[in-house]
C-alpha cells in the first residue's frame, strides 16, 4: 500500500514575465502587468508529496526532519527573498513562469528525495505550487510505484 505524506512551505521571490523570443509588444500582450519592467513579488505557497510504503519500524512513510532539510538546502534557500529572473541560473533564458518555477523545484527535489528514501523507496509524488489565492500548478509523477522511472 502506498502511502502519501504532503508538506507545506512558503517562500517569496520576485519575478518578472518576458521572453526574448517575443517583441515587446506581444511580451505585454502574453504577459500583461506581469511583463513589467521591474518585476513583482509572490507569496508563494509549496507543497511537497511523496508516495511510499509505511516503514514496519517508525509507522512513517518519510522522516519529516530530512524532508524539511533537504526542501531548505535545494529549494528554499535559493529561491526564498529572491528575484528568480536574475539569481536562478536556470531562469536567465527560460521565462519564471509559476508552471516553469514547479517543474524546476520538481527538477531540484527529485534525486535528493528518492535517494534519501533509501531501500524502502521513495517517490517524489507531486509538487504543487500556488502563486496566488486563484492559480496554482501541480507536477505529477509519471508512473505509479515508488522509485519507478528514475533518471
Ligand atoms: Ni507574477
Amino acid at each position: 500500500m502506498m502511502v502519501y505524506l504532503t508538506r507545506r512551505y512558503r517562500f517569496s521571490a520576485g519575478h518578472r514575465l518576458h521572453t526574448e523570443a517575443l517583441s515587446p509588444e506581444e511580451n505585454l500582450r502574453v504577459y500583461g502587468k506581469c511583463n513589467n519592467p521591474n518585476g513583482h513579488g509572490h507569496n508563494y505557497l509549496l507543497e511537497v508529496t511523496v508516495a511510499g510504503a509505511i516503514n514496519a519500524a517508525t509507522g512513517m512513510v518519510f522522516d519529516l526532519v530530512k524532508l524539511d532539510g533537504i526542501v531548505a538546502g535545494r529549494v528554499l534557500d535559493k529561491l526564498d527573498h529572491k528575484n528568480l529572473n536574475l539569481d536562478m541560473e536556470n531562469f536567465r533564458a527560460k521565462v519564471p513562469t509559476t508552471e516553469n518555477l514547479c517543474l524546476e523545484i520538481y527538477d531540484l527535489l527529485r534525486h535528493p528525495l528518492e535517494e534519501a528514501g533509501g531501500e524502502g523507496g521513495l517517490q517524489l509524488n507531486r509538487i504543487r505550487l500556488e502563486e496566488t489565492s486563484l492559480n496554482s500548478f501541480e507536477c505529477v509523477a509519471e508512473g505509479a510505484g515508488a522509485g519507478k522511472g528514475k533518471g
